[in-house]
């Protein structure tokens, strides 16, 4: 259940984050269509096994957030990100026997974050994000191989093993590094070149990703030692620094070197 979270918080992210990286890639527009995309997010949540009474509830939402970041209008995505992701809570608080309400509402928790906390800093810099974005995300797969990372992860035989045979966290859980050592670079990048264009939205942005990070990372920290260390040895070395609450502190507050400890 607990290692489910945590790669659903990774997917969630990455299915945010790197999808919108993925189609403001003006030349390739036409060599990755769209149901590819759509197929490897649906590949990544079958061999998480994540269930079909939660798909049925979350799968609009995460439509909507493939096109949050690569949008000319960010602000009004945004908004439809917001009330999809409302709509999917209401959704699964329906569902009674889909107990996967709380899983949802943590691995998403940057969503909540941003829709209920920051929206109206986002709003204030519309204008300067706008026309920057979409370069910014495009420079920074390129420098991070964020989308090619994903679409190997995806292709992977484990993963697609996992997924035919309904979902078995531990293959996926092994098969994480190089998507965080994508992830270790890419934070920093969009980071950095964020704040260089419009100040303060590279943390805004940096704070508001972090947060499943940190909600995972709190409830890892409320297990017993044992079943800590189990998961501290499942997950891939390069992604430690995802479940560690000093090293999301440290990244935070912009020490990239946390990473690696
Ligand atoms: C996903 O979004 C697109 C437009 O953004 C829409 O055409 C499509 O029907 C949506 N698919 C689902 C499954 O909601
Ligand atoms: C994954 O990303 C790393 C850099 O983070 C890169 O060196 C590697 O080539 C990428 N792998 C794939 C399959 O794109």
């Amino acid at each position: 259940m607990r290692s489910t979270l945590i790669l659903l918080s990774f997917a969630i992210l990455f299915v945010a984050f790197i999808d919108g990286a993925v189609k403001p890639v003006h030349s390739d527009k036409d060599v990755v269509p769209h149901e590819e995309q759509m197929l490897d997010v649906d590949t990544i949540f079958r061999a998480l096994g994540v269930p079909y009474c939660m798909r049925k509830c979350i799968d609009p939402f995460i439509n909507s957030t493939t096109s949050l970041w690569n949008m000319k209008n960010v602000v009004n995505q945004a908004r439809k990100v917001c009330s999809q992701h409302a709509q999917a809570i209401t959704c699964l608080k329906k569902e009674q026997f889909c107990d996967h309400l709380k899983i949802f509402s943590k691995a998403s928790s940057s969503v909540e974050y941003m829709c209920a906390t920051k929206h109206v800093l986002f709003e204030r810099m519309e204008s300067c994000l706008n026309p920057i974005v979409d370069d910014v995300m495009s420079t920074c797969d390129k420098e991070c191989y964020s989308r090619s990372n994903l679409t190997a992860f995806a292709q992977d035989s484990n993963i697609k093993f996992a997924a035919t045979v309904g979902g078995n966290a531990f293959i996926v859980a092994d098969h994480l590094g190089d998507l965080c050592t994508s992830l270790q670079c890419t934070l920093p990048c969009v980071t950095k070149r964020l704040n260089n264009k419009c100040a303060l939205s590279g943390w805004l942005s940096l704070d508001m990703l972090m947060q499943p990070f940190d909600a995972v990372s709190v409830m890892v920290e409320q297990l017993s030692p044992p079943l800590k260390d189990l998961i501290i040895k499942k997950i891939d070395k390069r992604c430690h620094f995802a479940i560690n609450p000093n090293q999301l502190n440290r990244i935070r507050n912009g020490d990239f070197n946390a990473f690696n400890k």
